[in-house]
């Protein structure tokens, strides 16, 4: 079996940020403030290792459904982050895109998002995938939605082009902090034949030493593609893959 290189695409379910303030005696909001740091350092060190694609999960279409006051945390500390992180972003030549359902943001948000992406879409050192108001089950009715508003025939093919991560491969390794071992409505169409790690650090915690463990366990897997092992020594896609 030869090893795998490291991955291209890593994405990663970022759990465990009210946990990690609660045990620190700290409201829920100050675990999310950490967990934007713990984002910063874990795409300057998916950089460093050369992946060219993080995809992260920021907040799902069932997040609304929290206390109205977290949720409002949430947003702010959103619009928050983003004005004070592009400029460091754009320089580092991260490309910045978000993924998910635009009806429900704020204007504040939106506005946000759209400058956040027009001023780094040039960049092409990583990608950095935000999913912000993201379902997998969203994601597949409204790239249906919009292969039918086409005309498009129902194919896996032509779905996987109207789906909202469209512009890259899909991920080789998706990681899930704090200890659940779900995938609560992240990647369903994309993750297909994603390896998966599950870490029990809560996602503030989550260091480039726990990253270099999860891509170590991946570069160890077998990944198949449905074929048999010698058949595919199976580094390549599988048939209708993008
Ligand atoms: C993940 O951390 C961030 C969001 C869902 C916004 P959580 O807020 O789910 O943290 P736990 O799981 O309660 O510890
Ligand atoms: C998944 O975490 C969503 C994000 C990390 C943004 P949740 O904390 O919402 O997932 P569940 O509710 O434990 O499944
Ligand atoms: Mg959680």
């Amino acid at each position: 079996m030869t090893k795998q290189s490291t991955p291209h695409h890593v994405a990663i379910v970022m759990d465990g940020n009210g946990r990690w303030a609660s045990r620190r005696f700290l409201p829920r909001l100050a675990g999310h403030k950490q967990g934007v740091d713990s984002l910063k350092r874990c795409a300057r060190a998916c950089d460093a290792r050369g992946i060219k694609v993080l995809t992260v999960f920021a907040f799902s279409s069932e997040n609304w459904q929290r206390p109205q006051e977290e949720v409002s945390g949430l947003m702010d500390l959103f619009a928050l982050a983003l004005g004070r992180e592009v400029s460091q972003l754009k320089a580092d030549g991260v490309q910045l895109r978000f993924i998910g359902e635009r009806q429900g943001l704020s204007t504040r948000v939106l506005k946000g998002i759209e400058q956040a992406e027009a001023s780094t879409a040039d960049n092409r050192k990583l990608v950095l995938n935000v999913c912000f108001n993201y379902g997998g089950r969203w994601d597949i009715v409204q790239a249906a939605e919009r292969a039918a508003a086409q005309g498009l025939a129902m194919t896996e093919q032509n779905l996987s082009q109207m789906m909202a991560l469209a512009h890259v491969p899909d991920p080789d390794l998706v990681i899930r902090t704090g200890g659940e071992q779900r995938i609560s409505n992240f990647l369903l169409w994309q993750s297909a034949y994603s390896e998966f790690f599950f870490s029990d650090k809560l996602w503030p915690d989550f260091d480039e030493v726990a990253l270099d463990q999860a891509i170590e366990a991946y570069t160890f897997r077998e990944r198949r593609f449905g074929k048999v092992a010698d058949q595919s020594d199976a580094a390549s896609s599988p048939v209708g893959a993008n």
